[in-house]
């Protein structure tokens, strides 16, 4: 049975910009398996080949291609961030899920402070007892 490859690149070539080549004449082949590393100095085009390699960026000369019915995947080196957002906001996205926690865990420290039934006074110290805070915000959301 004659191997077939699972990524397949002929002599690509990737430039930006007239006269700003990056990549030139690369060509790479790997079997199914294969694990493999990109080295290079900053700035040589690492990133540019591994995003031609996942698809990403179609616009090259020359040939790059995938096996049929397989995926690549990609983790881009730097984090992708709204640019309509200021920093925090970009950063509060990432830990919207915590803030939302920890601002439902204030929200219900602060019933606290305020007077209440007998009944209601129950169920607080029932959420007291819970140490764990995910556990703290779903019992203290029945209420
Ligand atoms: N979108 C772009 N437009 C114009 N030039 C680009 C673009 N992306 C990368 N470059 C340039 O192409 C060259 C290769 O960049 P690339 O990010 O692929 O290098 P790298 O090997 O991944 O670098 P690093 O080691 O810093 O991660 C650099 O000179 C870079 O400035
Ligand atoms: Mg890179």
């Amino acid at each position: 049975m004659v191997e077939k490859f699972v990524f397949y690149m002929n002599r690509m070539t990737k430039s930006y910009a007239p006269g700003k080549t990056v990549l030139k004449d690369i060509s790479l082949s790997f079997f199914y398996g294969a694990k493999i590393g990109i080295i290079g100095t900053n700035g040589s085009g690492k990133s540019t080949l591994l995003r031609i390699m996942a698809g990403i960026d179609k616009e090259f000369q020359g040939e790059a291609w995938i096996e049929p019915g397989r995926t690549a995947g990609y983790l881009p080196q730097e984090p992708q961030l709204d640019p309509n957002l200021t920093v925090k906001e970009n950063v509060m996205q990432a830990v919207s899920k915590k803030q939302a926690i920890l601002d439902r865990y204030n929200e219900i420290s602060m019933k606290f402070a305020e007077p209440m039934d007998e009944q209601a006074h129950g169920r607080t110290r029932k959420i007291a007892r819970c140490h764990r805070c995910r556990r703290f915000v779903e019992l203290g959301s029945q209420n």
